[in-house]
């Protein structure tokens, strides 16, 4: 089964009298076990994409499928628990919780029982590790430098093990080497639970991790 199926969406966004098409007819599968890199100019649609197929915002025509379920019919309460469940989400504008520290940050998506608690914990600090931040842990998101709350955002979207993975420009604050080794965290997390993910990126450098390329201009997918 497909991990994420667009139909025809549309996205429309109105501002006064203007109106911006942001997605103009997007058909997209990405498979169960596929790694899709989304590649395009700023402007073209690629966040917009991201937060449809994530349930942040709903299209203004056609259809979306998560793991085969149409998520453009769940109401509002099967919408946050399919954005609390099923996705992992990487912002753009990375939003962690700011009184809370790096470990804190992955601990607080999830709701634990004491005994799952001490393994959770475990999995944090295991993903700090990999992510470069084994000795930031203990840090405020404020003490953090902008691609280490990059790191954290990503440590985060992996904590819960979803089903798809949507990350908007993971290498951007990052210098290459760093961006690379973060590209292989991501990837070798997804490849490993055999779930997909859709990584949106600027840098074609990165898009070699990826099963697959498509290209986004003027909220129109290559074909
Ligand atoms: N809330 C909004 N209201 C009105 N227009 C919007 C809104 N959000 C985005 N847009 C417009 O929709 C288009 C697509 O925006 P989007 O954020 O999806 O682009 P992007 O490809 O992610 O760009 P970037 O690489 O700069 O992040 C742009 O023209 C943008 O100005
Ligand atoms: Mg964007």
């Amino acid at each position: 089964m497909s991990a994420l199926v667009l139909n025809n969406v549309r996205k429309v966004y109105q501002s006064g009298e203007d109106h911006i098409v942001a997605l103009d007819h997007a058909s997209l599968t990405v498979g169960a076990e596929e790694i899709l890199a989304l590649v395009g100019p700023s402007g073209s649609g690629k966040t917009t994409l991201l937060s449809i197929a994530g349930g942040l915002l709903s299209p203004s025509e056609g259809e979306v499928l998560v793991g085969g379920e149409a998520i453009t019919a769940y109401s509002a309460k099967q919408l946050t628990d399919f954005r609390r469940n099923s996705v992992g989400f990487v912002f753009q504008s990375v939003n962690l919780v700011p009184f809370l520290n790096a470990r804190e940050n992955l601990l607080v998506v999830a709701e634990f029982s004491k005994r799952e608690k001490k393994a959770a914990r475990e999995r944090a600090e295991r993903l700090l590790d990999e992510l470069g931040l084994g000795h930031r842990m203990n840090n405020l998101p404020g003490q953090l430098s902008g691609g280490e709350r990059q790191r954290v955002a990503i440590g985060r979207a992996l904590m819960n093990e979803p089903a798809l993975v949507l990350i908007d420009e993971p290498t951007s604050a990052l210098d290459t080497k760093l961006g690379e080794q973060v590209m292989e965290l991501i990837v070798g997390e997804v490849k490993a639970r055999n779930t997909a993910a859709v990584i949106v990126t600027h840098d074609q450098r990165m898009t070699h991790y990826a099963d697959r390329t498509v290209a986004i201009t003027d909220g129109v997918l290559a074909a």
